[in-house]
């Protein structure tokens, strides 16, 4: 349905499709991976340092939203670590022998990518806590009063955990990462040469002033920059001569519905609705998500991530509340201000 493709235009998360042309995308190496200076640094160091020491390197908690490049960065930690890379994610382990068997496979130096590690199940996390600290696999043999432990040594490993949702991480788990990463949204000018980049591996022909466009719209998120630069190239494909340049790149986004911030229809119904229907707010997230149509997690997940980084948003413990600016950008008027003509 097109209605369904606009709607995962902007969205962050992974989407059908998404998956090869993360993996075209993909930096194959440090140098590759563009912005977020002070994480980039700060994991060179730790990797330095491991590799002085002849050992493998801390476990790694990498937090953000999603497209921001966790898994990428998971990858090149390994790449650069000389380390062969396992990789799982928390909802697809669901029973302990799941953990356990992943565990001892695992050799010396090897790291283990957990994907969403806040949705492991409690009592998986707990075969994990020796893991991390004694590099030590509990295992009970036999049930009832009979029943006893036996501890298997494993080799020394290291865990790179990613989560969108660090809040969601129990304390004893979130304790165990000796370093903590935070991935923030972009700046503009990353994720133009992000998407240069990507033109260059895809044989893009692209302007400067298109680049900039793309960008400008791509919600300061490496991921939807690249599925941008995707539509508008298959636009231009069928409706230009294939380069691609300013009116292309503006004729393909005002198809799209997505405007000159990366707002998307949806966006636009999210903050029309608080301002018609609830004064502005504040008004709760499930009344929101009922009122639209969307899924409260996708709100949560995917629209109001990037309207309260735009300050287009606000939470109070009452609810949201649409800002000054939002009304501003819509052409709306905020009651209760005077107008300025
Ligand atoms: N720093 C970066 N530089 C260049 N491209 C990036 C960067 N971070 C992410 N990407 C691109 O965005 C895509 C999504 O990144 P990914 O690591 O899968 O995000 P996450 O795991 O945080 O959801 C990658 O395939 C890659 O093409
Ligand atoms: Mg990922």
């Amino acid at each position: 349905m097109e209605d369904e493709n606009l709607e995962r235009l902007i969205s962050a998360k992974e989407a059908n499709g998404d998956n090869t042309l993360d993996t075209t995308l993909r930096p194959q190496a440090i140098t590759d991976y563009i912005g977020q200076d002070k994480v980039k640094e700060s994991i060179s160091i730790t990797i330095e340092a491991a590799k002085g020491r002849n050992e493998p390197i801390e476990h790694v908690l990498l937090y953000g939203a999603p497209g921001l490049g966790k898994t990428t960065l998971a990858h090149l930690i390994a790449r650069e670590m000389g380390a062969n890379i396992r990789v799982t994610t928390g909802p697809a382990i669901e029973k302990s022998g799941d953990l356990a068997a992943i565990l001892s496979n695992l050799e010396e130096g090897d790291i283990l990518f957990i994907d969403e590690i806040h949705r492991l199940n409690k009592t998986i996390e707990e075969i994990l806590y020796p893991a991390m600290e004694d590099y030590a696999l509990d295992i009970i043999i036999g049930k009832g009063p009979g029943a006893r432990t036996v501890r298997i040594d494993l080799p020394k490993f290291t865990i790179i955990g990613a989560t969108t949702k660090v809040s969601l991480l129990s304390a004893p788990l979130r304790d165990r990462f000796g370093v903590h990463h935070h991935l923030n949204f972009y700046e503009p000018e990353d994720i133009q040469r992000i998407v240069e980049r990507s033109a260059g591996i895809l044989g893009v022909d692209i302007d400067r002033d298109s680049s900039i466009a793309i960008a400008q719209r791509a919600r300061r998120t490496p991921r939807v920059a690249n599925r941008l630069l995707k539509r508008v190239r298959d636009y231009c494909a069928v409706k230009g001569d294939g380069r691609l340049n300013d009116p292309v790149c503006r004729a393909a986004f005002d198809m799209m519905e997505v405007d000159e911030l990366g707002l998307d229809h949806v966006d636009r119904r999210i903050l029309e609705t608080i301002i018609d229907k609830f004064g502005g707010g504040p008004v709760g997230l499930n009344t929101i998500a009922a009122s639209t149509g969307e899924e409260m997690s996708t709100v949560e997940d995917v629209y109001e991530p990037y309207l309260m980084q735009l300050g287009f948003l606000d939470r109070s413990p009452r609810g949201r509340l649409v800002t000054r600016l939002a009304y501003e950008h819509l052409g709306r008027q905020k009651p209760g201000q005077d107008s300025l003509v």
